[in-house]
């Protein structure tokens, strides 16, 4: 009867999992959705705890060690997520993902130290535990690479030979696991700790040299790795929910790599064998010298906008940097009273994660229909009289389409050149995440308008008022 109530249990975060998951794709019902899919794993987890029984039929009896866990992490957990700004959301993703890559890890560990007679445990159970130590280890490694890099720390490090080491460390660990579960040594307690120091060390030397603009990539990459090791703990254990959750963050994590690949006009397999980024080289070729660039005042901005016919506003991660989310919203509505259509254009890897700007706009109650994706807004900038850029830099610089030697060359971006004018606001002429000059800003069509995007809208909104 207990074991029907847990299996009930399972089933249920099973499917609160693919049901919240459903929902986090459309941002009005992504709350929702989040909560749903966190109820689901809170009963599966209580399940567990008070419902289970191992093959001798004993329960779970170290409540002490379990509570005492779940009160800490939860405590961590909240404080942190009650603290962390918005542009500091992705690089506490990024340490999430992590920590779940080194839990499948730790499983790994831990149940290959209760083995007693390797000789005797099924090939099966033996690569599966590998197979977690390793996928887990690498997506932990990396991740902390990737957190540290997100947020400054972290730079850009190759060196010649870097992808040979790379490869060889990746293949070592494989070799040294299929060794080990084909020939049994006695050492193997001693040697899974050499295939454990092998798949951090790749882990780290994958995304190490990843520069410019290609990390995107390399974060929902390391999303799909710890999806595949959790669900190789669900193996193990033979825990359904376990498996569900896994396969279901293993298959995202592989649908926005690919995705992203398209964003970013990367090869999957180009991403795989680590031999793309260009980092800190490619972004100094990308950052000569421009001519003059000119200047647009708050007026002159508000009169060019307010008796435009259409408006394109392209929001970057400066926008989220300056939380100016609703004084962009409340510009759009000023403008639309003054008969302007106003559209948002998204390019898919503006900000820091995935859908950044469909977050951003959301929590300011923009409509969703105002939204167009890449290539529907470069097929409208034609037609477009101006365009506001707010805080965006990489995902409007055209050196992607003309200059071979910049990090982002092959990127498709936002056409915004097209436009009749274009207007860019940022507080300065400093680059953006690809550290790469922007010849955009020079071009006859631009003007640039200093500022916090906060401020500088908020100010456009009092001078459109006074019009
Ligand atoms: P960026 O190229 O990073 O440019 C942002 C610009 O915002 C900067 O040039 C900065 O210039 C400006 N800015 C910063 N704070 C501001 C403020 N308070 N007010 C106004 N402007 C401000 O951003 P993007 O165009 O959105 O491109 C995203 C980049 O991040 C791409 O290279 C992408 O590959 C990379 N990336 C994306 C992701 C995902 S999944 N989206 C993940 C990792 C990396 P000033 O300093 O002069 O103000």
């Amino acid at each position: 009867m207990e074991l029907n109530i847990l299996t009930l249990c399972y089933l249920i975060g099973s499917v609160t999992f693919i049901v919240g998951l459903k929902m986090l794709s459309n941002p009005a019902t992504a709350r929702k959705g989040n909560w749903i899919a966190a109820v689901g794993m809170g009963v599966a987890i209580v399940g567990t705890i008070f419902l289970y029984r191992d093959d001798e039929g004993a329960r779970l009896h170290n409540y002490a060690w379990i509570f005492g866990g779940i009160a800490i992490g939860a405590l961590i957990g909240t404080l942190a997520a009650k603290k962390v700004k918005m542009t500091a959301m992705p690089e506490m993703v990024s340490m999430f993902n992590g920590m779940g890559g080194a839990c499948a890890a730790l499983i790994s560990l831990i149940e290959f130290g209760h083995i007693h007679d390797i000789s005797a445990e099924p090939v099966g159970k033996l690569s599966i535990i590998f197979a977690g130590l390793v996928i887990g280890s690498v997506s932990f490694a990396g991740s902390m690479i990737a957190w540290g890099k997100l947020n400054g720390k972290v730079k850009d490090f190759d060196f010649p030979g870097q992808h040979m080491l790379n490869n060889i460390l990746l293949l070592a660990a494989i070799g040294l696991s299929s060794w080990i579960i084909a020939t049994e040594p006695a050492s193997a307690p001693q040697l899974i700790y050499a295939v454990l120091g092998m798949a951090l060390l790749y882990g780290v030397f994958f995304v190490l040299p990843i520069g410019g603009a290609d990390m995107p990539v390399v974060i929902s990459l390391l999303n799909s790795f710890t999806g595949i090791a959790a669900a190789c703990g669900g193996f193990l254990y033979n825990n359904k929910v376990m498996l569900t959750g896994g396969i279901l963050v293993g298959a995202a994590g592989t649908l926005l790599t690919i995705l992203m690949c398209r964003a970013m006009n990367r090869s999957l397999m180009n991403v795989l064998i680590g031999s793309f980024g260009g980092g800190n080289k490619a972004a100094a070729a990308g950052a000569k010298q421009q001519g003059s660039y000119k200047e647009i005042s708050l007026s002159d901005a508000a009169v060019v906008m307010a008796y435009a016919n259409k408006v394109f506003i392209v929001p970057g991660y400066g926008l989220a940097v300056a939380q100016a989310q609703h004084a962009c919203h409340e510009l759009e509505k000023l403008l639309e009273a003054k008969g302007v259509e106003v559209k948002y254009a998204i390019h898919p890897v503006a900000g820091r994660m995935p859908g950044h700007m469909n977050v951003l706009l959301a929590e300011a109650d923009v409509s969703y229909d105002k939204l167009e994706e890449m290539e529907t807004a470069n097929e409208q900038f034609e037609s477009t009289d101006v365009v506001l850029i707010l805080g965006a830099n990489d995902v409007v610089n055209p050196a992607a389409k003309t200059d071979p030697s910049s990090p982002i060359y092959g990127m498709p971006i936002l056409d915004v050149e097209l436009a009749k004018a274009v207007i860019v606001n940022k507080r300065s002429m400093k680059p953006g995440y690809a550290g790469i000059e922007n010849d955009l800003f020079f071009q006859k069509k631009t003007s640039m308008l200093f500022g916090d995007a906060k401020k500088v809208l908020q100010d456009l909104a009092t001078e459109i008022k006074s019009l």
